[in-house]
């Protein structure tokens, strides 16, 4: 009897979860279990596409570690009653000190692609960042989101083509310009080397194969309209109509010409605020603001260009010290959970930007698993804040890490 009793007072069934992308995510703790969710249910090809990284991969490990090795020193009894995370970036008041950062081709981990990320980020009242060679159009997600929009912008060898793509931006209400400096040829991604990954993946013996494991991605990936590079639909730049390899496509199409003074005729075409992402050096934000830039995103593209360049999280400091009073610093690269979020910006950093965060997590559940993981950056930052002693973002001073 006694038994019976003990047993009833600790068995709980959960009730059945019939969604499966709701049961998927009630699971997801975290980015990395997001992460987990993405590569069991990608073929391996495309997961390698958003995971992986340039040659030995050791600048992506730096990024993450970086935020990992640092520890705080949290304060107690300051009544943390009350936790306000929201900031201003660029003229903007926004919930969070989070930007959803461009990552190019997201039709290749769920059918709705950008259309999913930017419904989720202006939901979350966060700026979504289309990328060049985004999946959906300049125009589609401007139609499907009334949130804070910024356009990544790559830089063609065909100018005419560059100028029309900023007027678009514009003329969408995309409020900020995020230049990106980091690429002036491809990093070298040898996953995807080994893999002969192309965009949009080739249909071959082993993708087949690969398809016939992920049969969830495969029955959406053949069911949806061919993938594009949506921006340049139709252009003689290449749209990837047909398979290309992103090596290839950047290293052909892209002005490896970009220099400092090309930033004046980027001013004549756009007169928004303007960021650049990719500055990796003290010398380059000194630069960067004497050319007048309204922010800096200190990155390295996740690891993905030049392998064995800084962790992004150290560059902080030194870049606030430097130009902090003339420009806002974005640090990009390896946030993973919310407590980052509070390193960077005890650090000195304006707002961090994600990509394979929210990458993984539309892989793992589609437009819901964007919901999922910004919900999870939020409650993180703002249990991270209460447990350090911090009410607001002036609180999360730089005297909270060792
Ligand atoms: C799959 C993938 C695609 C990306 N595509 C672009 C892109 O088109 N343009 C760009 O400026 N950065 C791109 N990035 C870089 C991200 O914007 C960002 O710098 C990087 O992902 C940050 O590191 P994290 O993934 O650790 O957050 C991409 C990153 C990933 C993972």
């Amino acid at each position: 009897m006694g038994m019976v009793e003990t047993l009833r007072s600790v068995i709980r069934f959960r009730p059945i979860e019939l969604d499966p992308v709701a049961r998927r995510l009630a699971k997801a703790a975290d980015v990395s279990d997001l992460r987990k969710i993405a590569e069991r249910r990608l073929p391996h090809g495309v997961f390698d596409y958003i995971d992986g990284a340039a040659e030995d991969e050791r600048t992506v490990v730096a990024n993450t570690e970086g935020y990992r090795t640092r520890t705080f020193r949290p304060r107690v009894l300051r009544d943390v009653s009350n936790i306000d995370p929201s900031t201003t970036l660029l003229g903007r008041r926004l919930p969070l000190p989070l930007v959803l950062g461009p990552t190019g081709f997201a039709r290749i981990a769920d059918p709705q692609g950008e259309l999913a990320v930017a419904r989720a980020a202006a939901r979350a009242g966060l700026p979504f960042t289309l990328s060049t060679i985004g999946t959906r159009s300049i125009e589609e997600v401007a139609a499907v989101s009334d949130g804070p929009k910024w356009f990544q912008l790559y830089v063609f060898r065909d100018r005419g083509l560059t100028k029309e793509l900023v007027e678009r931006a514009k003329a969408a209400g995309y409020e900020a310009l995020m230049l990106t400096v980091d690429t002036a040829v491809f990093g070298r991604r040898e996953r995807d080397i080994r893999r002969g990954f192309t965009l949009p993946p080739k249909i071959g013996l082993d993708t087949i194969i690969d398809g016939a494991v992920h049969p969830g991605w495969t029955w959406a990936f053949v069911r949806s309209e061919p993938i594009v590079f949506a921006n340049v639909a139709g252009r003689d730049v290449g749209d990837g109509t047909s398979a290309v390899a992103l090596a290839e496509y950047v290293n052909t199409q892209l002005d490896a010409s970009l220099s400092w003074k090309d930033l004046d005729w980027l001013r004549s075409v756009w007169d928004g605020p303007l960021v650049l992402k990719g500055i990796q050096t003290v010398a380059d934000a000194e630069l960067a603001a004497e050319a007048g830039v309204d922010a800096v995103s200190l990155s390295n593209h996740g690891g993905r260009q030049l392998d064995t360049a800084p962790a992004t999280v150290d560059l902080i400091e030194p870049v606030v010290q430097a130009v902090g009073d003339r420009v806002e610093v974005i640090c990009d690269g390896g946030v993973r959970r919310g407590s980052d979020v509070v390193k960077a910006v005890a650090l000195g950093a304006k707002a961090v930007s994600v990509g394979r965060a929210h990458f993984y997590a539309l892989g793992a559940g589609g437009e819901r698993g964007v919901d999922h993981v910004l919900g999870l950056l939020d409650a993180g930052v703002r249990r991270t804040m209460a447990l350090v002693g911090a009410t607001s973002v002036d609180e999360i001073t730089r005297d909270l890490l060792e």
